[in-house]
């Protein structure tokens, strides 16, 4: 038996209980055991859900249990997020996230922290929501130079562009739509505002050229200032409008990043991406371009996301599942595995 925790019962965290209970066989057979959510951290109580009796307010109980080796945190946030990751990691214990932010901001300490203690910091539901980009960039494209990313990395926004584009439904419509549906985050200035964007462009470049790309030092602009007018202009050049994060890659190993809204023509292969769906070009020296679509945002595609960290984690317990973003820490690694 597999135990796990998952820390925070909200959307993504209700979506990995629900994949761990809908896909139980496939998740068992995948993962080598029966995978049990033991314990679902929470302030709140759940009277009358099914899972209430696995809901606990107190972090040490999962930290002091020898039971539990891997732990989703899909709780967001810094705060207590980095807080119970570090503690967590520390432990030995794998952590599986959804949390963009905090990757984007501490990823490079975490992955060298589970390097250290033999366990692993996995974060495929950070960047892209369902799209399996992390494990792209981290094994399939490892022989590419990767020259260039091209991506919509926003459902809300890309959500809300498609309402206002195609439909003429106002801004405020749309995001109401979008927070309904479940796409935008607890304080959605992070999505409209480019915020979220830019982290997991800030992730995904950093995986890319194996250095800490700070998402402070990305030009990032949100799509508030977009107008009917601009729309309408749009259409009349046969253009749509998308919020696109870009990446770079320059000979030194740096990149040249930016997040902002673009007007595409509509033979553009990313002008067709639409709704809550996300789409990341790469642009690779070998393979030249790839394209990898589906849906960036909401509680399943995200959830799956998470639960196939926790099947990797459940398949290496003990070792660490190589990330390419530090290259100093996977050396590390790599001796420590042959010293085992
Ligand atoms: N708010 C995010 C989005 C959720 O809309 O893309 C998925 O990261």
């Amino acid at each position: 038996m597999i135990n796990i925790a998952v820390l925070g019962y909200g959307v993504v965290g209700s979506g990995v209980v629900e994949v761990i209970g809908r896909n139980h066989e496939e998740v068992m057979k995948k993962a080598g055991d029966e995978v049990r959510v033991k314990y679902i951290l929470d302030l709140r109580d759940f009277p009358g859900d099914p899972y209430e009796d696995r809901v606990i307010h107190d972090f040490d109980t999962i930290l002091n249990d020898p039971e539990i080796s891997i732990v989703c945190e899909v709780m967001g946030g810094i705060g207590a997020a980095y807080q119970f990751t570090r503690q967590l990691l520390e432990a030995g214990k794998s952590v599986c996230t959804s949390n963009k932010e905090l990757v984007a901001k501490h990823g490079a300490e975490f992955l060298e922290l589970a390097v250290a203690r033999h366990c692993n910091y996995m974060f495929e539901a950070s960047v892209g929501g369902g799209i399996p980009i992390i494990r792209s960039v981290n094994t399939a494209l490892t022989a590419e130079k990767i020259e260039a990313v091209t991506a919509i990395l926003n459902g809300t926004t890309n959500y809300i562009l498609t309402k206002m584009g195609s439909e003429g439904t106002e801004y405020d419509e749309a995001l109401k739509q979008a927070q309904e549906l479940g796409y935008a985050e607890r304080n959605p200035e992070a999505d409209v505002e480019g915020h979220d964007a830019c982290r997991k462009l800030a992730i995904l470049s950093s995986l890319i050229t194996g250095r800490n790309v700070d998402a402070g030092e990305i030009y990032t602009e949100g799509i508030t200032g977009i107008t009917g007018a601009d729309f309408e202009y749009a259409r009349l050049e046969g253009m749509v409008i998308k919020q696109l994060a870009i990446g770079k890659m320059q000979e030194d190993g740096s990149v040249l990043a930016m997040v902002a809204p673009f007007m595409l023509s509509a033979g553009y292969p990313l002008a067709a991406v639409n709704d809550v769906f996300n789409a990341v070009l790469v642009t690779g020296n070998m393979l030249g371009d790839v394209i990898f679509y589906g849906r960036g945002a909401g509680k399943l595609p995200t959830a799956s996301a998470v639960v196939a960290d926790v099947i990797d984690c459940a398949k290496h317990q003990g070792r660490n599942v190589i990330c390419i973003w530090d290259r100093e820490a996977a050396k590390v690694a790599e001796v420590a595995d042959t010293k085992r």
